[in-house]
């Protein structure tokens, strides 16, 4: 069992093939943190961890003088008795106190992984692909627990860790903080690497050398946000697509989260992810217990790549669920970017023509179809068909759709209100808000409070009864504001700083009722593109919109920063017209095409207005990318140029067998009198030949991956080529 408890020296070992993690209960109660990297066999566990009375640092132990938690590396430490650093926790008692002292007191190892409550997270199929140990902390003073989870992957470089406050005491205590893991490297010369953006240029590669002190990056948006995902990653200096180790941090959750690494003096770093604890109070009557958030951990002793292959493979089958976790998607179209809110039956059923024609298989109806909504100023929460555009209602569309043989599909925002809506008029108090404030409008709505169990109630039937109105085979699920003014009507004063995470519950609770309700349709989160792609989403629904922005070139970088934790499979990526709607560029077809090929394939655009040649583009594309999509979808992806540093973008993905790949490179910014170039592919079986676009010559893997694949001269910006490899 991949998980041992070595009772004499107080050690747990959770191990698999690649990956070992160590603790160790010193001096009969603290638990602290040993090792997390690559495997490892260890005599002498008490070596790990040195001791030493250090000025200004509080003795701890009265019998062990150079013991003090303000040098110990832990697990889940506490602040106010000895250590100085950011805590993991934080407890406020009735008498006002923060002060608190969790000491180990049992643990209980098993085989598999149980389910988080309530909350997304990664999961087995068979109880032998994973171990997991729960180690209890307890503060016999004021009677409360706290449960450690850890799982450990048998077949994956990947641990989960989560953590339950359990209260089994008299009075109530308040919780300031609780993340859902912590980790003290013995060391701090590590690089700091985050997805960073905003609407529009989301998941922005940002990577800077770690100081001392505090950094942190968060969101206090009520989502997790366009602007950071939640995601860390701490990697040796060296490190790049290839080489090096990194640690990997991603948490499963869609709302406030923070991650942060503090720097002590003697160049340890502590690294934690879980729930943003700005705003956050949550109170713990006796017999309540709070769950946190789960957190996946993945190692990679081989640089970004691996780790985000190992993410892409935890996601794509173990954390996403449902019948299209298997499934290569429809190819799309989408009308948004073609009418607006500006469509009538005729003009879809054009566009609808048009994409059959091309060889879509489903059609997507965007916003606009229901109430009086013409524009972003109403409706929202009036989830009934308007007869004026949609005279034969979505279930005539959906029929003509289906008749074409093609699938339905539908863009809905069911978390927010318009002010101008008759559920508005007739719930005023089911929006977040605070008693005698201003309600603040964002894109001339507001925030439904999920936090409510009347309002969720409200919400499983209004869309049961939208999807049971047509044949609905795809959802689009949208959100497009952040939350102001949290509070909710529904809580008492002292339970209002835990609307927030109430809200994600909420959510959470709708989603997994409405998709076990409707398990044929496949779901795409969005918000506002990728203001929600996060691991919590993608429990619910196994794709997310990546960006609002289709612009080939400003895709690039999304999608390449995407991809460092999220597989292809996940992103939804479309070709849309150009001049490009939000940045003006103008690139070729084709480029678009390649670009949106890299993930679920979709359009986005005036499909019938396109000329002849490219009406014959855009058919061949398709066509090509039905024989490539299982490679890009369910292959290994390797990064191979990236476009945060030149005009060179290429990335490639290659079956498990390696017996096929597929190759997108692209050239934004060509340069005069260019030079040869080649490019170095990576994950091909050394020893195999491979052939080239059908060609006749054959390649040895090695070949390509040392010498590398010749390019074609370029003479042209955004110029872009796909290659496959046989
Ligand atoms: C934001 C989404 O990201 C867009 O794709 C589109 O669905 C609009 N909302 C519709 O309001």
């Amino acid at each position: 069992m991949p998980i041992d408890w070595d009772e004499r020296n107080g050690v747990f070992h959770l191990y698999n093939d690649h990956v070992s993690y160590l603790m160790k209960v010193v001096h009969g109660k603290y638990l602290a943190h040993l090792y997390w990297g690559k495997r490892v066999q260890v005599l002498q566990p008490d070596s790990i961890l040195s001791f030493k009375s250090r000025a200004f640092s509080p003795a701890s132990e009265p019998l062990d003088p150079q013991f003090s938690l303000d040098s110990l590396p832990q697990e889940y430490p506490a602040f106010g008795n000895g250590d100085f650093r950011s805590p993991a926790y934080q407890l406020r008692t009735m008498d006002g106190s923060t002060i608190t002292e969790f000491v180990y007191n049992s643990h209980e190892i098993y085989q598999g992984k149980r389910p988080l409550k309530g909350l997304p997270h990664a999961y087995v199929e068979e109880k032998n692909e994973a171990d997991s140990l729960v180690v209890t902390l307890v503060d016999s003073l004021i009677g409360v627990g706290i449960n450690l989870q850890y799982t450990i992957y048998r077949n994956m470089d990947v641990l989960t860790r989560s953590a339950s406050i359990e209260h089994l005491g008299k009075q109530d205590v308040e919780l300031h903080k609780c993340m859902s893991m912590s980790v003290d490297f013995h060391q701090a010369n590590w690089d700091f690497l985050h997805l960073q953006g905003t609407w529009g240029r989301e998941q922005h590669l940002e990577r800077f050398p770690l100081h001392h002190g505090i950094q942190t990056i968060s969101s206090a948006r009520g989502a997790s946000s366009h602007l950071h995902n939640p995601f860390v990653a701490l990697l040796e200096k060296n490190a790049n697509e290839e080489q090096g180790e990194v640690y990997g941090v991603s948490l499963v959750y869609s709302g406030n989260f923070a991650a942060t690494v503090e720097v002590d003096p003697f160049e340890t770093a502590r690294l934690s992810i879980g729930i943003n604890p700005f705003d956050f109070i949550w109170l713990l009557k006796p017999g309540d217990t709070f769950q946190t958030p789960e957190a996946l951990m993945v190692y990679s002793s081989e640089g970004l790549g691996m780790m985000s292959r190992t993410f892409h493979r935890l996601l794509r089958e173990r954390l996403c669920r449902g019948i299209y976790r298997d499934k290569s998607r429809p190819v799309l179209i989408n009308n948004w970017e073609a009418t607006y809110f500006k469509f009538t039956e005729k003009r879809l059923k054009e566009i609808i023509d048009a994409g059959k024609e091309l060889g879509m298989e489903l059609f997507v109806l965007d916003d606009g179809w229901f109430g009086h909504r013409d524009n972003d100023k109403s409706s929202l929460g009036d989830w009934d068909v308007n007869k004026k555009k949609l005279p034969h209602g979505l279930k005539g569309l959906a029929k003509y759709v289906q008749k074409k043989g093609m699938i339905f599909g539908l863009w809905i925002e069911p978390e927010m209100v318009s002010p101008d809506s008759n559920l508005y008029r007739a719930h005023p108090d089911w929006c977040l808000h605070v008693p005698d404030r201003r309600r603040t409008e964002s894109r001339n709505q507001l925030v439904l409070d999920l936090s409510r169990e009347d309002v969720c109630n409200w919400m499983i039937d209004t869309f049961t009864d939208v999807f049971k109105s047509a044949p609905i085979s795809y959802v689009k699920w949208d959100m497009n504001r952040n939350m102001t003014e949290v509070g909710s009507a529904a809580l008492h004063p002292e339970r209002q700083k835990e609307t927030a995470h109430r809200y994600m519950l909420g959510l959470y609770r709708v989603l997994e009722v409405l998709t076990s309700r409707f398990p044929d349709i496949l779901f795409e989160s969005c918000s506002g593109g990728g203001g929600r792609f996060d691991a919590g989403m993608l429990f619910y629904m196994p794709q997310t919109w990546t960006s609002d922005d289709t612009d080939a070139v400003e895709r690039l970088k999304i999608q390449y920063g995407t991809s460092l934790v999220y597989p292809a499979i996940t992103m939804g990526a479309h070709v849309s017209d150009v001049p490009n709607h939000q940045v003006g560029r103008m690139t070729p077809l084709i480029m678009r095409c390649h670009v949106a090929m890299a993930a679920n394939l979709g359009f986005e655009l005036n499909i019938d207005k396109l000329s002849k040649e490219d009406q014959l583009i855009v058919k061949e594309q398709i066509l090509q990318y039905q024989k490539i999509k299982d490679i890009v979808c369910f292959g290994e992806q390797f990064r191979l140029l990236s476009p945060f540093e030149g005009m060179d973008t290429a990335w490639m993905y290659v079956t498990s067998d390696r017996a096929k790949a597929v190759i997108f490179y692209y050239k934004t910014l060509a340069t005069p009198n260019p030079p040869f170039l080649r490019l170095k592919l990576q994950g091909l079986n050394p020893q195999k030949t491979y052939r080239i676009n059908r060609g006749k010559q054959l390649f040895y893997g090695d070949e390509l991956m040392k010498i590398g694949l010749k390019l074609p001269l370029i003479k042209k910006d955004f110029t872009s080529y796909l290659f496959e490899l046989e």
